[in-house]
């Protein structure tokens, strides 16, 4: 999608908003590598889940939307073999980086795992080139909804599919909307402005179907399906939330308390997951997301 219509600092400006995406998801690079192994113990059924929806197997093409620090890429990458091919792409160059690295390292029997820095709105990718294309939480970041289902349907071939997890409602998935709540009222934050996306910008189905309709896919089907996310200690959260939120988040807690090691926010954000704790001193987190399906008309 391309706007040319300037917007004073309250309106939402598409262009600042990607600007901000790009240089937040930079920054958080690292951190979501540090924290990936932990991630995945609710992430990795999520993209069992998506990778069975698609029907993937050994020899397709595979594409990977929104990809971070690699998943699913990677593990399909292993998945479709040597005979197949991965192509991952993600709006932070630092994401992309990350994953070429990690492309690397993988088995002589995987894949071929490129790795590209794209826009899902504006992919410019070889059409009709995929079998199935893959997105674990990415696609919630699009401003056009209808532009980016419609660049992956163009890249699908025709019988192609897309199984993407998308958040449904915050209150559904405390893993991530716990901490964010907290940061929300002790920081005061604004609403943003009308438009601007954000995790839970996919949580209508009815909306969600008729854009991916009206992009052109056919079949379409929105399930739920419950990451198991869980933590060993309040103190895993509080790791989590400082070394996976954008950078204007603690500037903002450095500004308002004076550091951003600030003990209150951060008391508040451990104390925030305790109700979760059960009998056995596990933090568990279900957090319930949207599986969207949807297929090329063959
Ligand atoms: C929550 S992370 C998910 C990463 C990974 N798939 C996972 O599940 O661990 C969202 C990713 O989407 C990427 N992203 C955001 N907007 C995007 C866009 N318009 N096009 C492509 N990637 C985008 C971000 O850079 C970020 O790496």
């Amino acid at each position: 999608m391309t706007t040319t219509k300037s917007s004073s600092p309250g309106e939402f400006s598409p262009t600042r908003f990607k600007a901000t995406q790009r240089a937040n998801w930079d920054a958080m690079s690292g951190g979501w590598l540090t924290w990936q192994e932990k991630f995945e113990r609710g992430a990795t059924p999520v993209s069992e889940r998506l990778i069975a929806a698609a029907g993937i197997r050994p020899g397709q093409r595979v594409l990977d939307i929104g990809t971070g620090v690699g998943e699913p890429a990677l593990g399909v990458a292993e998945l479709v073999g040597a005979d197949g091919a991965v192509t991952a792409v993600d709006l932070s160059e630092e994401m992309v980086r990350i994953v070429r690295r990690r492309a690397g390292e993988l088995p002589e029997s995987a894949g071929g795992l490129e790795a590209l820095q794209g826009d899902v709105e504006t992919l410019e990718l070889p059409e009709n080139s995929f079998d199935a294309a893959l997105s674990r939480w990415g696609l919630m970041f699009a401003v056009d909804h209808v532009a980016a289902f419609g660049a992956i349907a163009r890249a699908l071939r025709p019988g192609g599919v897309l199984a993407a997890s998308v958040w449904g409602e915050p209150q559904d998935a405390p893993m991530v909307s716990t901490g964010f709540r907290v940061l929300a009222e002790r920081l005061d934050l604004p609403k943003p402005p009308a438009g601007e996306p954000s995790p839970y910008s996919m949580a209508d189905n009815t909306k969600t179907e008729a854009e991916l309709r009206a992009a052109g896919f056919a079949e379409v089907e929105i399930t739920d399906f419950v990451a198991p996310f869980w933590l060993a200690d309040p103190g895993e959260y509080v790791e989590f939330y400082r070394t996976c939120s954008p950078p204007g988040l603690l500037t903002m807690i450095e500004q308002k308390f004076g550091s951003q090691d600030d003990p209150g926010t951060w008391d508040a954000i451990a104390a925030s997951v305790e109700p979760f704790r059960e009998a056995d001193g596990v933090i568990r987190l279900p957090s319930r997301t949207r599986v969207l399906r949807a297929v090329v008309p063959g």
